[in-house]
């Protein structure tokens, strides 16, 4: 695992922005991981801004989110599938054609899970994801995988932590709203991917990163799981990196 310490949220961001870079294949469309949250909102703008400067192309590019929140309307503003709209497609230049995101909208159990099973599937038959955009939650969570999640598991339907509903009831009108259940890619599905470059900013995520760079390698910290993987990068600034 590769750390990068940088003085500001903003050189992070640069940073984050160029190990992606580096790790999108030569000749062929890249296949991006997406995260949401407020984490990677500037390595997008540095993507965008790259591809403005014609040093790389998403317009055939394909993108696979992380996750979703089980049970909102499709179309609603907090689903994934509108945030990564606004947030990557529309700021990159990846075509909503390219976009996957788990179906949250099952009406039923099987329809959630054979849900999420398909989406593993779409993410091996486009050959697999090229560079995997991680945040980190408070907790250590990766994706929407809590504390306690399976090492090797795969795209599936979880509970979310209460947690992980009191830090995203910001984006509701009324903490009744939040779902309280995902799909998430699992940690088997994450490292998978070629490279994986999470970034992190604050001084509320310094526990977590903490955990997750020099803790043991533990589903107690889903964020470990990057000591396991062959190319992981970990970008952070000088308040994120305060426990290392
Ligand atoms: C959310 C997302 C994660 C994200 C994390 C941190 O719940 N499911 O993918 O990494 O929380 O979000 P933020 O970057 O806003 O702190």
């Amino acid at each position: 695992m590769e750390v990068i310490v940088t003085p500001t949220p903003e050189t992070a961001a640069s940073a984050a922005a160029q190990a992606v870079l580096a790790g999108l294949p030569a000749g062929k469309p890249p296949v991006l991981g997406l995260a949401t949250g407020s984490s990677p909102l500037g390595l997008y703008a540095e993507l965008a801004a790259a591809a403005a400067a014609g040093r790389v192309d998403f317009s055939a590019a394909k993108g696979f989110a992380l996750d979703e929140y089980v049970g909102l309307p499709a179309g609603h503003p907090q689903s994934y599938r509108q945030v990564l709209i606004h947030e990557v497609c529309d700021v990159i230049g990846l075509p909503l054609t390219g976009l996957n995101v788990p179906d949250g909208t099952g009406a039923t159990d099987a329809a959630l899970e054979a849900g999420a099973a398909a989406y593993d599937a779409a993410i091996r038959e486009a050959g697999g994801v090229d560079v995997q955009i991680l945040g980190i939650g408070a907790n250590g969570h990766v994706g929407f995988n809590e504390p306690g999640s399976s090492l090797s598991s795969r795209t599936r339907v979880k509970r979310l932590a209460a947690g992980t509903r009191r830090d995203n009831a910001r984006f509701f009108a009324d903490d009744a709203d939040v779902p309280t259940h995902c799909i998430t890619q699992g940690l088997g599905t994450v490292l998978d991917a070629r490279r994986l470059v999470l970034i992190a900013t604050g001084s509320a995520k310094a526990a977590a990163i903490a955990a997750a760079v020099e803790g043991p390698l533990s589903a107690s910290c889903p964020g470990s799981i990057l000591q396991w993987h062959s190319d992981a990068v970990v970008v952070v600034d000088e308040t994120a990196a305060a426990r290392l």
